[in-house]
């Protein structure tokens, strides 16, 4: 499939899906293909959409409207997007919020795991987020070892992720032992989603990549890092990897959000990285169980590649609809020129 075949594929995907969001009545209106298509060209000699070339109507989310949906019991989206692209995607398919988490080391940067991101790393992808994600609540994730020694520090983090990468809230992960931190940056301004369970950046700590919560005490424990997190001021708490009966329950005993990856339907909301859901890995690559396979960018991206690398090898590729004219007159004398030119070079 050649690129040019690819390109309403990718728009078709986004219509379908934002078809799907049950509760957009509630929302402002989403821009409609024709809308999107017009305003900006994705190229790479065109430059970047800015914000306002965005429909007036499509109003942007905010921390009251996650609050409201929480109060109506509207599941919330939530969709990890670490570049420009992907942020595109995400912010025209309707979503509510938009992570930049840390899952760029391993997704986008090929690192083995989130330890070895750099809170500079994180900035500079958010920035790129930042600038297409016109309608979704941002968040920027903090990577390991940039909240953990102090309050201050995570503050300091927390503001260059606002100030520099333009994030509209900052995620960390811990519950309770991060109470203080949470306290902290929240009282500067910042908003911060939690994130207990499955904590990545301590899966060495917590004996790998592990279900969280599957005995009484393990239960209590999250539930009482849950509502440390609420207390501290935390606008919504990532559950990761927590059995659906255990996430209900927690949900049901918070007033903010939770935000669910591998935790079941109770919770307020969901959340996937999106290479893992878009299919962005050959079939067959190791997927974590909760995540379902969305799309197959993996394969019509490889066919498309593959398509252009044989109509390159065969010159079908470029036809005359991908050439610039030029008047025959010049080229009969500049053939001429160069014949010349062969004479006395
Ligand atoms: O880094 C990330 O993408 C995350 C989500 C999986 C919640 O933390």
């Amino acid at each position: 499939m050649a690129a040019a075949t690819l390109r309403p594929w990718i728009a078709q995907f986004i219509l379908n899906n934002a078809r799907l969001i049950a509760y957009q009545p509630l929302l402002a209106p989403l821009p409609t293909l024709s809308t999107r298509c017009n305003q900006t060209r994705h190229s790479s000699h065109a430059p970047a959409p800015s914000q306002s070339a965005l429909p007036v109507s499509a109003k942007p989310v905010t921390i009251h409207t996650i609050r409201d949906l929480h109060r109506k019991n509207i599941p919330i989206t939530m969709l990890t997007a670490h570049d420009f692209p992907s942020a595109s995607l995400a912010s025209a398919a309707g979503m509510d919020l938009i992570l930049v988490g840390d899952s760029l080391a391993m997704v986008s940067l090929g690192m083995p795991d989130t330890s070895e991101v750099m809170l500079e790393d994180m900035i500079l992808h958010a920035r790129a987020v930042s600038r297409a994600a016109a309608r979704s609540f941002t968040i920027g994730d903090l990577p390991m070892g940039c909240y953990e020694v102090s309050p201050e520090q995570a503050l300091q983090s927390a503001i260059r992720m606002l100030k520099e990468g333009r994030m509209q809230s900052v995620k960390l992960e811990g519950g309770k032992d991060f109470a203080d931190t949470i306290k902290k940056i929240t009282s500067a301004g910042i908003s911060v989603c939690g994130h207990i369970g499955l904590t990545p950046q301590r899966q060495h700590a917590l004996g790998g990549f592990r279900v969280q919560g599957r005995t009484t005490s393990a239960a209590d424990k999250l539930l009482m890092d849950a509502r440390a997190v609420q207390e501290a001021g935390a606008f919504a708490v990532v559950l990761e990897c927590v059995p659906p009966e255990i996430a209900s329950i927690i949900t049901s005993k918070l007033s903010i959000p939770t935000i669910g990856i591998g935790a079941g339907n109770g919770c307020s909301g969901q959340v996937l990285v999106q290479m893992d859901m878009l299919g962005c890995r050959p079939e067959g690559s190791f997927l974590p169980k909760f995540v379902k396979r969305y799309g197959d960018v993996w394969e019509r991206s490889l066919a498309a590649i593959e398509q252009y690398r044989d109509e390159v090898k065969t010159r079908k590729y470029p036809a005359d609809q991908h050439n610039y004219a030029v008047d025959e007159a010049v080229v009969k004398a500049f053939k001429a020129i160069a014949d010349k030119s062969d004479e006395n070079p």
